[in-house]
């Protein structure tokens, strides 16, 4: 298991006894927030999900309890570019606007850097989500441009979105 310590929380790679309240979380509409294309899944399929992609729980340091924070999460989008991957992001709605989110994506990235061959790490936010624009500025990724109408959403129809890239030489 990965678990990674920064200064206000660590990251740890998500285990099968977090899959109950994952599903629970993933199906809460104010943990997807404002911008997601929300669609609730079933139990077995959340537990696809999290064996096909790479989640990590995002947790603070307690010195006798650990507190269960959200996700961090990254993705192979392109099998035959082994050199790309998306990273994404969600917090509990009462744990946001504390900083844990900006850390535990410096904590991720930061292993995904030195322990992988990665040129590019990208992310896609919408036009309008400014707490994630500001994760992903803080963790010094350059904004690139406009993707017009790429999601749609339940609530306001096709979105915009910004897409977000940190190369291994924005680092050096
Ligand atoms: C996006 C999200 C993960 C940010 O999490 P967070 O823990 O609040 O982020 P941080 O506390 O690290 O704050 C990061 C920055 O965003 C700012 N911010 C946070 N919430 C904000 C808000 N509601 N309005 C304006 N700025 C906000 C913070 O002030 C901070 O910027 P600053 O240091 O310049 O002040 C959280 O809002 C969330 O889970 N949203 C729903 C899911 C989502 O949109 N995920 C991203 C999909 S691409």
């Amino acid at each position: 298991m990965v678990i990674l310590t920064g200064n206000k929380v660590r990251i740890r790679s998500l285990e099968s006894n977090d899959l109950e309240e994952f599903h629970q979380w993933w199906n809460d509409p104010e943990f997807a927030g404002d911008f997601a294309s929300f669609a609730p899944m079933s139990f077995d399929e959340v537990e696809t999900l999290v064996k096909e992609s790479n989640f990590f729980m995002v947790e603070r340091n307690f010195t006798d309890s650990i507190q269960k924070l959200g996700f961090v999460a990254y993705y192979n989008i392109r099998t035959d570019y082994p050199y790309l991957y998306e990273i994404g992001y969600r917090t509990l709605p009462s744990e946001r606007r504390k900083g844990y989110t900006t850390e535990a994506v410096k904590l991720l990235v930061d292993y995904l850097f030195s322990t992988m061959d990665i040129e590019r790490l990208e992310s896609v936010t919408d036009i309008e989500n400014i707490p994630s624009q500001r994760v992903l500025e803080k963790n010094g990724f350059r904004r690139e441009g406009i993707l017009r109408k790429r999601s749609r959403n339940n609530k306001s129809g096709y979105r915009d979105e910004l897409m977000y890239s940190l190369l291994k030489e924005d680092r050096l």
